[in-house]
């Protein structure tokens, strides 16, 4: 196995010798293998998917149009609500997020429709170019990647706005390339403080299931969600909320829709029969998915979510290092990005600590790529397997040279400490 190269990202000792442990020429064995324990999937997304999903996903395929899996499918649909905060229905295309957001502009929009962007990160970027791919015209809000949504620019971009060309205003809940929340209420508050008619979509990708989200009740138009994240399933399902006013849109906007036209989703939602071959097997992970989520209650998930990104912070302090999110209040639950020293490779540090200890941490995109590496906390973890990932970027600074002081470990724990405690 070359430098930089952990066993998971070699398919053949993956697939040949997956239960084998490997021993050096010492005969001891220093890597990791699945008969000695997990990878560490640090990434914010995909996330680690837990056993018992895995195992819903290996139950026999059904007939998509029997009654045994539409009354499931519309079972899982109207679960979905509690997790959105909605009382509309929850639509499910099998897309990745990206798809959500093309589904989104081609059921509310028009030719030349133009959508109000604030720039928070890689991800919002990636919206933007979505946008003018599918033909509609884009202002942006430009943004320092380290902050969130500057509600006051987005009042004032609406006032500036006196022919009422703007849509749409997107906003990204968590820029997860950065680690940065932003507020989505006060991104409402704005709209309506500049009485403008644009309609307020929202990528909640990163924030479901890891932060308070409330489609209702802070007057969302669109929300816009993938399965690979929160949700701790395989990448392949999204999600889609529209408000009766974004219904409303779809019914004079002109894009052309073809797979990812809302209603038949909207029908499909209610009565679990969709209109092309739904992919099944997500479907029985979803619903176990849900059932978990539901079963922790949403307020232990999001202060479990909480417990960990203070973790990780006070593990990212105690190294001296800086976290790329530069406000309080605004620090990501699901990920957090850190910033290299000066001169300092972020990805010849990934490299190392996949090599070393088969943990998989996040690149910086765009931009950021080689300055920051990112830790994702989002999903199925808990203390002690945060635990575990601190552990694996601490000895890895400490194996590549890099500037830091130790404690990162013993401060993280000293959190975990302190929330059993109390
Ligand atoms: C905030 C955010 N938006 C959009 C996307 C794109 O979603 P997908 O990769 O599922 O298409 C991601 C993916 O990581 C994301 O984190």
């Amino acid at each position: 196995m070359s430098a930089g190269q952990g066993m998971h990202d070699d398919p053949q000792i993956f697939l040949a010798k997956g239960l084998t442990a490997r021993r050096n020429s010492k005969g001891k064995s220093n890597m990791p293998t699945p008969a000695t324990g997990r990878y560490f999937l640090q990434v914010p997304g995909p996330t680690v998917v837990p056993d018992r999903v895995l195992r819903a996903m290996s139950m026999p395929l059904l007939d998509h149009r029997g009654p045994t899996f539409s009354s499931f499918a519309a079972g899982i649909s109207q679960d979905l609500k509690k997790l959105f905060r909605t009382d509309s229905e929850v639509m499910i295309f099998p897309s990745s997020g990206t798809g959500a957001w093309q589904a989104a502009f081609c059921n509310t929009m028009s030719p030349g429709d133009t959508v109000l962007i604030p720039e928070v990160g890689m991800f919002s970027v990636l919206w933007a170019k979505n946008a003018r791919a599918m033909g509609l015209e884009v202002v942006e809000i430009p943004g320092d990647w380290r902050s969130g949504i500057d509600a006051s620019k987005v009042t004032q971009a609406l006032q500036a706005d006196t022919g009422g060309r703007i849509k749409a205003v997107l906003a990204t809940h968590n820029e997860t390339s950065t680690g940065v929340t932003s507020d989505i209420p006060a991104v409402r508050a704005a709209i309506d403080e500049a009485g403008h008619e644009a309609m307020l979509f929202v990528d909640s990708i990163s924030s479901l299931a890891a932060t308070d989200y409330r489609h209702d009740v802070w007057g969302v138009d669109v929300t816009i969600c993938g399965s690979q994240k929160g949700f701790m399933l395989p990448p392949g399902l999204s999600f889609t909320v529209a408000s009766p006013k974004a219904l409303a849109a779809r019914e004079s906007a002109t894009l052309p829709r073809g797979y990812f036209d809302w209603a038949p989703a909207i029908v499909a939602a209610g009565n679990g029969l969709y209109p092309y071959t739904p992919p099944v097997t997500l479907f029985y992970g979803l619903r176990e998915a849900v059932d978990m989520l539901l079963e922790e209650g949403l307020e232990n998930v999001f202060d479990r979510h909480a417990r960990l990104a203070k973790a990780t912070r006070a593990a990212v302090t105690a190294w001296g290092l800086e976290n790329q999110s530069l406000n309080e209040g605004e620090h990501s639950n699901a990920v957090t990005a850190i910033r290299m020293p000066q001169g300092v490779d972020a990805d010849a540090f990934r490299a190392l600590v996949l090599d070393k200890f088969d943990m998989s941490l996040a690149a910086g995109l765009g931009k950021l790529a080689g300055q920051v590496f990112r830790i994702g906390h989002l999903g199925y973890q808990n203390d002690l397997t945060l635990m575990g990932a601190l552990a694996g970027v601490e000895m890895g600074l400490g194996m590549a040279g890099i500037a830091h002081q130790k404690g990162g470990v013993d401060a993280a724990m000293q959190v975990f400490s302190q929330a059993a405690n109390s």
